[in-house]
C-alpha cells in the first residue's frame, strides 16, 4: 500500500501545479491589457508584420530603403508623381511595379497607394473607429464600409489576426502623430495609361 500512495500522491501533487500553472497562463492571456501593454503589443506587431514596408516613405541609405523616421506610417507622400512607365508591361501576366517608397503599385488592379495609417483626421484614420478598423482588415473594405481594399494590401492574412491583436495595432496607430498627408485616389486599370508619359 505504501509503495502505491507514494508515487499516487506525487503524481496528484505535480497535477495540481500543472493545473495551477496553466490557470495562471490562461489568465495572462485573457486580462485586460492596459492602454501602455496595448500600444507596446501593437507597435511590436507593426513592425514584425512589415506594415512600414508599404506604408511607410523611404530614404535611402548605402544599404537600401528604410523607413522615414519622420513620417512613420503617413502613406504614399502627397504630391510625388510616378516614374514613367510603359502601360503595356504591367498588363495581366507581365509586371506588377512598384515606385521607391513601395507605397505606390502599378498592376492589372490599376494603380494603388498605400493609405496613411496616422490618425489624421482628414487625411489618415483619425476618424475611424476601433470596431470599423477591426472591420475594414476582416473584411478587407474601405473604413469598414466602403469599396474593396486593392492589392497589395494584405487584409486577408492580416484579417486572422485575433480581435486583441487587431486593437492592439489600432491602439499603436492612434498614438503616432497624427501627419496630414492626401494619399491620391486609385486607378481604374483603363486609366492607367493616362497617369504616365509612356504611352
Ligand atoms: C505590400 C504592401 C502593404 C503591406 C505590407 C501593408 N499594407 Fe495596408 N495597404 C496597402 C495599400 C496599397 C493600401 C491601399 C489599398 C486601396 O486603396 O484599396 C492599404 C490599405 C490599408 C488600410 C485601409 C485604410 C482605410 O482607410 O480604409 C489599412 C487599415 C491598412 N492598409 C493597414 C495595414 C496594416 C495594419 C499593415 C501591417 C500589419 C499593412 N496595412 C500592411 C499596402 C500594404
Amino acid at each position: 500500500m505504501k509503495n502505491f500512495l507514494f508515487p499516487a500522491t506525487i503524481l496528484t501533487i505535480f497535477s495540481l501545479l500543472m493545473l495551477f500553472a496553466f490557470s495562471c497562463t490562461q489568465q495572462n492571456e485573457n486580462k485586460t491589457m492596459t492602454k501602455d501593454e496595448l500600444v507596446a503589443k501593437g507597435k511590436y506587431l507593426v513592425n514584425a508584420g512589415g506594415c512600414n514596408d508599404c506604408h511607410s516613405p523611404k530614404v535611402y541609405t548605402d544599404m537600401g530603403p528604410v523607413p522615414d523616421s519622420t513620417r512613420l506610417l503617413s502613406g504614399y507622400p502627397q504630391g510625388e508623381t510616378l516614374p514613367e512607365f510603359d502601360p503595356k508591361m504591367v498588363q495581366p501576366g507581365k509586371w506588377v511595379m512598384c515606385e521607391g517608397n513601395f507605397a505606390g503599385w502599378v498592376g492589372p488592379w490599376g494603380i494603388s497607394y498605400a493609405a496613411n495609417l496616422t490618425p489624421d483626421n482628414a487625411t489618415g484614420i483619425g476618424t475611424l473607429s476601433e470596431e470599423m478598423f477591426v472591420k475594414t482588415l476582416r473584411e478587407g473594405k474601405w473604413m469598414g464600409v466602403g469599396r474593396p481594399l486593392l492589392p497589395p494590401m494584405p487584409w486577408q492574412g492580416i484579417g486572422q489576426m485575433t480581435d486583441q491583436d487587431l486593437k492592439a495595432i489600432y491602439a499603436y496607430l492612434m498614438s503616432l502623430p497624427p501627419i496630414q498627408n492626401e494619399v491620391p485616389q486609385p486607378v481604374p486599370p483603363n486609366k492607367v495609361g493616362d497617369m504616365t508619359m509612356m504611352k
